[in-house]
């Protein structure tokens, strides 16, 4: 590979588009793809990567301090962005992370390919630092899973679906290395209407309920320690995103054949009602210790049995999904410390950093409920989120929203719990008892009086830093013709 620009034609017509600090030039006849919304996904990635990336290397040289190893310490990393189209994420990445040691900048598209070397040349950088590839990204993981041969970090932006790249994603990234993964098929990981398709593509199935973006996220996180657990591998998601119409997440990938063991226990099922919405998990594998010794076993279940036990509607079984955090706090806190001081580096800033704060103060546990979902099985108005938050956190418990929706609810409380606080709400905002009908969910739900002493009093936890200092906490639909674009045309031979 020379270290040379590539010669390159600039033919036809382009219009330049400036990003960070690249500027494309992008055909106008749409032969390559590019999305502008997607702005968000590259500056998150750039925080990303440089936060991952310090550790990284701070790591690599300890590790050779202590004389754990031969190597010299690295100084900069490689990435693997496997499906590039103009280029345009490679290029910013080679000049916004500066210990980036080069870029692969792969398409399996000779247009997509031309245009990557165009815009090489047109942002003075050398195809040694983003070197242009036009392989299949499968073909091109699975040849660098030799270890000597792995990439740092890999990107995975892909149209649709990352499923077909997952397994030579986790075998082609080095022992501590990144995955930085998109998949923008929310119809089929959070739509309910097509169960099969999803279950065939991650081997986990959806259920129609609030929390189907966060479902989402742990579908593909499942997919991807199911792939990882094969080559004695395990995912540590660092960061774990619903955006706009796609999601995004940021895994580090570690070889350890003990914590494989664990994948069992990391991996659930739910059961959600259809009536009231309420869910609970069964966890596939469980881990106990003597003190000494850990046990893997299998876990006891059925935790849910027949009808639900709050309203008497049908059980949905969603999964396996995974169980585990989706998000890392220490890597969370140091990514928006990143993020609040680089105001002048990400054009989106201030939305990156009420995503990231809304995501830290996200409490680890599977799913939650929304206001208007628990206000629709007791047919009454949506209570105010701080009055559901106080009562909760007045009893004890731990609450939080989701950064994946408004109005949303995280709690250790029991869901029985959950119902006595609505319970308590419509003794004081009762609903027209009238229009319950005998067989809805609020019948059985409002049949049962409160046996939890529930306080609305407003409790100093119940308003999240994040709102107290009004950060962009929920982003609205940021353009007109907004959601994933078409693909690129297909290439016109010339
Ligand atoms: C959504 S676009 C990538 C956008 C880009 N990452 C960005 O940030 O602007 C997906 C690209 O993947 C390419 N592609 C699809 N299947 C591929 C495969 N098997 N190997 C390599 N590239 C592929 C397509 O040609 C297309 O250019
Ligand atoms: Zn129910």
């Amino acid at each position: 590979m020379s270290g040379a620009p590539a010669e390159v034609a600039v033919v036809g017509e382009y219009h330049p588009i400036t990003e960070g600090k690249a500027t494309i030039l992008f055909p106008n006849t749409n032969e390559v793809f590019y999305n502008p919304v997607q702005q968000f996904n590259r500056d998150m990635s750039i925080a990303a990567i440089k936060t991952w990336g310090k550790e990284y290397l701070e790591q690599k040289q300890n590790k050779r301090k202590g004389g754990a190893s031969d190597e010299a310490a690295p100084s900069g990393f490689s990435v693997l962005e496997a499906l590039s189209a103009t280029g345009l994420r490679s290029i910013r990445y080679a000049k916004e992370i500066e210990s980036l040691d080069y870029v692969v900048a792969n398409d399996i598209e000779a247009d997509a390919v031309r245009s990557i070397r165009r815009n090489i040349a047109h942002n003075g950088l050398t195809e040694e630092k983003v070197r242009p590839s036009e392989r299949d990204a499968c073909a091109l993981m699975y040849e660098s899973r030799d270890p000597a041969k792995r990439f740092d970090v890999i990107d995975l932006d892909p149209y649709g679906s990352a499923s077909p790249f997952l397994d030579g994603a986790v075998q082609a990234v080095a022992d501590g290395g990144l995955l930085c993964i998109t998949c923008t098929d929310l119809a089929i990981l959070s739509g309910s209407s097509h169960p099969e398709t999803c279950f065939a593509k991650y081997g986990g199935s959806p259920v129609r309920a609030e929390f189907c973006h966060e479902m989402a996220l742990r579908l593909v996180l499942h997919a991807l320690q199911t792939s990882a657990a094969r080559y004695k591998r395990v995912i540590t998601p660092l960061a774990s995103f619903s955006i706009d119409f796609y999601i995004r997440m940021f895994v580090r990938v570690h070889t350890s054949p003990k914590d494989v063991k664990r994948t069992a226990s990391k991996t659930s099922m739910v059961y959600h009602c259809t009536g009231c919405k309420s869910f609970t998990m069964q966890a596939l594998g469980k881990v106990t210790t003597d003190g000494k010794n850990e046990k893997f076993g299998v876990s006891a279940g059925p935790a849910a049995n027949g009808p639900c036990e709050h309203c008497g509607h049908t059980l949905h079984v969603g999964g396996p999904f995974w169980g585990a955090a989706i998000h890392d706090a220490d890597f969370l806190s140091r990514m928006l410390a990143h993020v609040k001081e680089s105001k002048e580096l990400y054009v989106t800033q201030p939305r990156m950093v009420g995503m990231l704060s809304v995501a830290s103060e996200e409490l680890d546990t599977p799913f939650y409920y929304t206001m208007s979902s628990l206000a629709a099985a007791v047919q009454g108005n949506n209570p105010p989120i701080q009055a559901l938050f106080s009562a909760l956190l007045n009893l004890g418990y731990k609450v939080s929203g989701s950064h994946a929706a408004r109005g949303s609810l995280k709690t250790n409380a029991p869901t029985s719990v959950v119902w006595d606080v609505m319970r308590t709400w419509i003794k004081s905002h009762p609903v027209v008892e009238k229009n319950i009908k005998p067989t809805a969910p609020a019948a059985r739900l409002l049949a049962v009086e409160p046996s939890a002493q529930v306080d609305f009093t407003v409790h100093p936890k119940a308003n999240p830093d994040s709102r107290k200092h009004k950060l962009v906490r929920y982003q609205e639909n940021p353009e007109k013709y907004w959601g994933p674009k078409a693909r690129a045309k297909r290439a016109r031979k010339e």
